[in-house]
């Protein structure tokens, strides 16, 4: 077998795993669930979280991926706890759901692209979005976005993924500064700062068991953490450095650009006077579509947010379908190319649904995000809890700089304050799957 893949360098890992972070997530699901919750109360719970369960649990994949050098289905086995592997299995199992359709959100975004240069969603958003969403062309663009993650998976670690990211990553980020700074010169930019910026306490406890699940799910979702990207990734880090930096760095940019992406929206919906909690999962698409209708130079603007997008989906989707390569190759030999494309294909196929229905979408979506990622994570976080305790602090205290006092207080908060804020969102989570369930199909 030839020897695993390594990154090159310290910030091609780095900016990989702010590339999988950064993503849609972060610019169509963060702007449009603080909307759904009010604005501001929403950003102050979900940063509480980023802090208390998003860190720790990002540092405890690092730690199970730079230990055991393999994917999260073989991991555990490679620590000596084959009797975990199951918890990698959930992990690669809500891959292949997330997977295949974040691939047709991309496809929409892609259709975006090109109909933000012709004007197409000028007339009609709200039909336009309808139009693209499901149906033909929605599969179509579906299979190119996949084509476009698999051609990158496909070329490997160093050639693909980090190349990738290194060009990419930088190229979301000054495109959102170019778009906020656009936003500040439009009418009511300073009512929609008011709006994402002050937190209304009140709304906070009177929404609390809607707000929480919902916080905590994006902050998961947006980390991408519970499905093992972190691990494969951690798991290609060739030499000794301090996780604890590494993981902080990826933290503050993903959780900074998140903020950012409010900065954007908010003040393109405010000057068109469309309320950002109407649109649900269709806010960046009809009711940024709408403003980019009204807004000076629109068609232009449009294009440049919809293409920064697109980057920022690639950049998390090849992210996902690694997991499921590294696991391919890792057990099978087999060839990268061959293992890509076949994963990818197969993925196409389980998207198709949610290209043609988009109750599918959310079916997927809210069974993947706000069930198996936080399942995973929860399973992951005991793991290193309390069965791996000693080699996961031994891990993270490997490396220059690394600081034991530090490694006592996240040990615990993985026990403890992870597993607890954990089992209450599954608990809210499958409660609200069964009520959606019933409600979409029976
Ligand atoms: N973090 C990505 C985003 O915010 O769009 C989504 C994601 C990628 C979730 C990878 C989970 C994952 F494993």
């Amino acid at each position: 077998m030839p020897a695993r893949e390594t990154w090159a360098t310290r910030l091609g890992f780095i900016l990989a795993a702010v590339g999988s972070a950064v993503g849609l997530g972060n610019i169509w699901r963060f702007p449009f669930l603080t909307g759904e919750a009010g604005g501001a109360a929403f950003l102050v719970v979900y940063l509480l979280f980023v802090g208390v369960i998003g860190l720790p649990v990002l540092l405890v994949e690092f730690v199970i991926g730079r230990r055991s050098e393999r994917n999260p289905v073989n991991a555990f086995e490679r620590l000596g706890k084959p009797g975990w592997t199951f918890a990698g299995a959930i992990g690669a199992l809500a891959g292949f759901i997330i997977l295949s359709y974040y691939s047709v959100v991309g496809g929409w975004v892609l259709q975006y692209v090109i109909d933000s240069f012709t004007g197409a969603y000028f007339a009609d958003p709200e039909g336009h979005f309808a139009a693209t969403a499901t149906g033909t062309n929605a599969v179509l663009f579906h299979a190119l976005f996949m084509g476009l993650v698999a051609g990158i998976v496909a070329l490997g670690i160093r050639n693909g993924l980090e190349r990738a990211a290194k060009l990419m990553v930088p190229s979301v980020i000054v495109l959102l500064v170019i778009l906020a700074g656009y936003g500040a010169t439009l009418s009511d930019a300073s009512e929609a700062y008011a709006y994402y910026l002050a937190p209304d306490f009140g709304e906070i406890s009177a929404n609390l068991f809607s707000i929480i699940p919902d916080a905590a799910g994006q902050a998961f979702f947006t980390l991408s953490l519970g499905m093992g990207v972190m691990i494969t990734y951690a798991s290609y880090l060739g030499e000794d450095r301090n996780l604890l930096t590494d993981g902080l760095t990826v933290v503050v940019i993903d959780t900074a650009i998140a903020f950012l992406a409010g900065l954007v929206v908010f003040p393109f919906l405010f000057a068109q006077n469309v309320d950002p909690g109407e649109g649900g999962a269709g806010t960046v698409f009809i009711g940024l579509a709408d403003a980019f209708a009204g807004i000076p130079a629109g068609s232009l603007v449009g294009a440049v947010f919809y293409i920064m997008l697109a980057i920022a989906a690639l950049t998390s989707a090849f992210s996902i379908l690694e997991v499921i390569v590294s696991f391919l190759i890792d057990n099978f030999g087999v060839d990268r190319k061959t293992g890509t494309i076949a994963i990818a294909a197969v993925l196409f196929v389980l998207g198709i649904p949610t290209a043609l229905d988009l109750t599918y979408l959310d079916a997927y979506d809210l069974l993947a995000n706000n069930i198996l990622l936080i399942l995973g994570g929860l399973l992951l976080s005991l793991f290193v809890g309390w069965v791996y305790a000693d080699g996961a602090l031994d891990e993270l205290n490997r490396g220059r700089g690394s600081d034991g006092a530090f490694a006592a207080f996240w040990i615990w908060t993985v026990r403890l304050v992870v597993p607890i804020v954990l089992v209450v969102t599954l608990a809210l989570g499958v409660s609200g799957y069964i009520e959606f369930l019933n409600e979409a199909f029976f």
